[in-house]
C-alpha cells in the first residue's frame, strides 16, 4: 500500500537514482539479525542438495556488487542471484542507461555490467558471509568488456576462481546483449571452452565446486536453445536460466532506446524457451525461469511450463517490497486449488 502511494513519487526520479537510493537505504537492514525464510510447506523445493525454502527469487542484476546478501529473504525472496560481476571493476554504459516503459510494466536497460569486479566482490562476501546467508546465493559473472571474445575462458574462470567459495551456485552469463559480442559466445564452440576452464579451477582448500548454470538469451531461435540443452546434458550443467532480456520489443512501438527489455513483454517468449528446453531434454535439466514475473499466476505458468525455480526482477521494481511475499503466497493457493501437494509436482504440468 505504501509503495503504491510513493510510487509516481519515486517514478518521477531517473530509475537508476531511485535503485541507489533503495540500496544504501536497504544498507542498515543488512545488519540487522537474520529474517526467517518464507517457506510455507508446499513451496519448499530441494535441488543441487541446498534447500530452498520457497522457489521466488531475486534476479541477477539487482544487487550487482553482493552488496545485501542477508536482506533479501526480509521480502519473501527463497533464493537471490548476486552480480553480475565480471573478472575487472567497470563503469558499464555512460548515462542514462536505464528507462521506465511503465505503460507496458517494463524496463529497457544497457548497464553493461557496471560492478565492482571479482576481487572487490569476494572480498565483500568473505566479510558478509561470516555470518551465514539464511537463503541460497547464486553468483551470477560475466566477461569483463575489455576483454576480447577469444580470452573470455580465462576471464570467467578467474572471477569464478575468487567467487564459487562464497556461491551457492554459479551462474555463468553469455546472454546479457549489453557487452559488446556476449552473446555469441552462446554457440557451443564458445561455451566449451570457457566450461572447460571453469571446470578446471581449484578451488581452496579442495573446495567442491558448486552447481555451474548457464544463462540464456530470449532471442536465440529454437534450433540454437535445442543445441545449448544438448550441450548442458553433455557437459553436465546443473540448470539453464531462461530467460535474460530480449532486444526485440514484442508490442512496443515508438522507443527508440536500445538494449534489453525486461518485464511483462518478456513473458510469453521466456515461457516458451522455458517449455522448449524442458521437453527438448526430456526434464533432465532443473529450469530456472525468469521474465515478466508480477504477480502469482506468472511464476505458477512458468512453473507450469517447466521452471524448477522462478526469479523476478522488474515484477519486484513495480510491486515493491511485498511483491515477492505476495507471489509466493498466492502460488502457494494455487498449487493448493490444482490438487498439488508441492511445487515439485506441478514442475512441467501443462509442458505436454
Ligand atoms: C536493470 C536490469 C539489470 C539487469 N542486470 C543483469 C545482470 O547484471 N545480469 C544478468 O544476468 N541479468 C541481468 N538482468 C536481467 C534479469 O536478471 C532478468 O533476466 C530479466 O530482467 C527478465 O526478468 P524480469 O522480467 O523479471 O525483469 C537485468 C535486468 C534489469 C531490468
Amino acid at each position: 500500500m505504501l509503495y503504491r502511494a510513493l510510487r509516481p513519487l519515486l517514478f518521477g526520479i531517473d530509475p537508476e537514482r531511485v535503485h541507489e537510493i533503495a540500496m544504501s537505504a536497504l544498507a542498515a537492514v543488512e545488519a540487522l539479525p537474520p529474517a526467517t525464510p518464507f517457506s510455507p510447506t508446499p513451496l519448499v523445493r530441494n535441488l543441487w542438495g541446498l534447500h530452498f525454502p520457497n522457489p521466488i527469487g531475486l534476479a541477477a542484476g539487482f544487487d550487482k556488487n553482493a552488496r545485501l546478501p542477508h536482506v533479501w529473504p526480509r521480502f519473501g525472496f527463497g533464493f537471490a542471484e548476486l552480480g553480475t560481476v565480471t573478472a575487472l571493476p567497470q563503469p558499464g554504459n555512460p548515462k542514462p542507461r536505464l528507462f521506465r516503459l511503465a505503460e507496458h510494466h517494463a524496463l529497457i536497460n544497457r548497464l553493461g555490467f557496471n560492478n565492482e569486479g571479482a576481487n572487490a566482490v569476494a572480498r565483500r562476501l568473505a566479510q558478509s558471509l561470516r555470518r551465514p546467508a539464511t537463503v541460497p546465493l547464486g553468483i551470477n559473472i560475466g566477461k569483463s568488456a575489455v576483454v576480447d571474445l577469444a580470452d573470455a575462458a580465462e576471464d570467467y574462470a578467474s572471477s569464478y576462481r575468487q567467487l564459487a567459495p562464497f556461491a551457492d551456485y554459479v551462474t555463468v552469463n553469455v546472454s546479457s546483449p549489453n557487452t559488446k559480442g556476449l552473446r555469441d559466445l552462446q554457440a557451443v564452440e564458445s561455451l566449451s571452452p570457457i566450461v572447460g576452464a571453469i571446470r578446471g579451477v581449484e578451488l581452496p582448500q579442495g573446495r567442491a565446486h558448486p552447481p555451474l548454470l548457464i544463462k540464456l538469451a530470449p532471442d536465440l531461435d529454437d534450433g540454437a536453445l535445442r543445441e545449448l540443452a544438448d550441450f548442458a546434458l553433455e557437459r553436465d550443467i546443473d540448470g539453464l536460466i531462461a530467460t535474460n532480456t530480449t532486444i526485440g520489443r514484442p508490442g512496443i512501438v515508438n522507443q527508440t532506446e536500445t538494449g534489453g527489455l525486461s518485464g511483462r513483454p518478456l513473458a510469453q517468449r521466456s515461457n516458451e524457451v522455458i517449455r522448449l528446453l524442458r521437453r527438448h531434454s526430456d526434464a533432465r535439466i532443473p529450469i530456472v525461469g525468469v521474465g515478466g514475473v508480477f504477480d502469482p499466476d506468472d511464476a505458477f505458468a512458468k512453473i507450469q511450463a517447466g521452471a524448477d525455480l522462478v526469479q523476478m526482477y522488474t515484477g519486484f521494481v513495480y510491486g515493491g517490497p511485498s511483491a515477492p511475499r505476495r507471489v509466493a503466497t498466492g502460488l502457494a493457493r494455487r498449487l493448493e486449488a490444482g490438487g498439488f501437494a508441492s511445487i515439485a509436482d506441478a514442475v512441467g504440468s501443462t509442458c505436454g
